[in-house]
């Protein structure tokens, strides 16, 4: 058992990754079917929650069934962000998350996300100011440093742990690297193995396969990892590292059925939460990766990105049921996008 406080998880727990316009609550729903033992919103900032209560609302809106779930927010100044924790107090979420990991620059180089790293003083202020006005178990999520000549994250997570934090979630890049080269776990390590160290510590990045999940838990000794854009069009990305971790023993992919199914329930959570016009719309982007591996899907995929309303999409989507029913789709490896700095995300 991991412990956040007195949030109880199982080993080795599997973390849905907060990810900006990804991890609303209609992906989520569906982490959570697939096996994400603990789940971030997406980031909200601090000056925008106090500023504009109601339209940050939609993104504090969380559901029982996927407790235990954390509330992410930024800012670079100490009274907005205490206060913002007590907004966050209000929704009554299981935890709140800080981010300081960050790297587009609008929200790095005006001192928040990522941008704090440069400065841990600063960083112990804002986190101290949190965790006194919030009666929930406080977290952190960051990276190794600002860049290659200032890997700061072993000090930050002994500051951080003498805050108050109750877990810190690490993701093994720089802010210069954004999403460049490959995560560099080793501090993460590093940091985990220091004695001084007693809160959990989460390993982050490009753990897209139950294999890397298993090596790094194991070369790394980390309490948990955290996943992210392996998630995304994958939701059984968790119950395959699950199953590998139980059983030494790779699980079968998803059959169509599944991806289907799991596709339909995205769709109705999408509609139901966003409305049917934004639900339709922002779904569009995701039945690529849902029937990833079919062949000649183009014509199917055109139909579902054009049709406006939920009930024909469903209705095609049950056609490619029929339609390539008895087809197994093959394993193929998850891609990571390299996501960069003119990338809103
Ligand atoms: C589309 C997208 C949006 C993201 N938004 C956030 C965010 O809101 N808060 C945050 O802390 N990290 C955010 N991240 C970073 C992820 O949480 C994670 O640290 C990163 O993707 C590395 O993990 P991965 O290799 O498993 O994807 C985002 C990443 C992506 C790809």
């Amino acid at each position: 058992m991991v412990l956040i406080d007195k949030i109880a998880l199982p080993d080795f727990p599997l973390l849905l990754a907060p990810m900006e316009d990804v991890s609303d609550p209609p992906f989520r729903a569906v982490c959570k079917d697939n096996g994400a033992d603990l789940m971030y919103t997406e980031f909200i900032s601090s000056e925008g929650l106090i500023r504009d209560a109601i339209k940050s609302r939609q993104k504090l809106d969380i559901f029982d069934y996927e407790r235990p779930v954390g509330i992410q927010i930024f800012g670079g100044d100490e009274d907005s962000l205490a206060l913002a924790a007590k907004i966050v107090d209000v929704t009554n979420p299981d935890l709140l998350d800080i981010n300081f990991g960050c790297p587009v620059k609008k929200v790095a180089c005006r001192g928040a996300g990522a941008g704090v790293l440069k400065d841990i003083d600063l960083m112990v202020r804002l986190t101290t100011a949190v965790v006194k006005s919030t009666s929930l178990p406080v977290t952190v999520k960051t990276r190794l440093g600002w860049d290659d000549d200032s890997k700061n994250i072993e000090e930050v997570a002994e500051r951080l742990q003498d805050c108050g934090i109750k877990a810190l979630a690490i993701h093994g890049r720089t802010r210069s690297q954004m999403y460049k080269g490959e995560a560099d776990w080793t501090l993460i390590g590093k940091v985990k193995n220091n004695p001084r160290i007693n809160i959990p510590i989460f390993g982050n990045g490009d753990i897209d396969s139950p294999q890397k999940a298993v090596d790094y838990k194991n070369r790394y000794g980390v309490d948990g990892v955290m996943i992210g854009r392996a998630a995304i069009g994958y939701p059984w990305i968790f119950r395959e590292i699950k199953h590998f971790v139980n059983t030494g023993e790779l699980m079968p992919p998803p059959t169509l059925g599944e991806r289907i199914a799991v596709c339909k329930k995205h769709l109705i959570k999408s509609v139901e939460w966003k409305g049917p016009k934004v639900g339709i719309f922002e779904m569009r982007r995701h039945y690529a990766n849902y029937l990833r591996g079919l062949p000649n899907i183009k014509d199917f995929r055109a139909r579902l990105v054009t049709l406006m309303l939920q009930d024909e999409i469903i209705e095609v989507l049950d056609e490619i049921h029929r339609y390539y029913h008895g087809f197994e789709i093959e394993h193929s490896p998850i891609e990571l996008i390299n996501y960069h700095e003119n990338c809103p995300l």
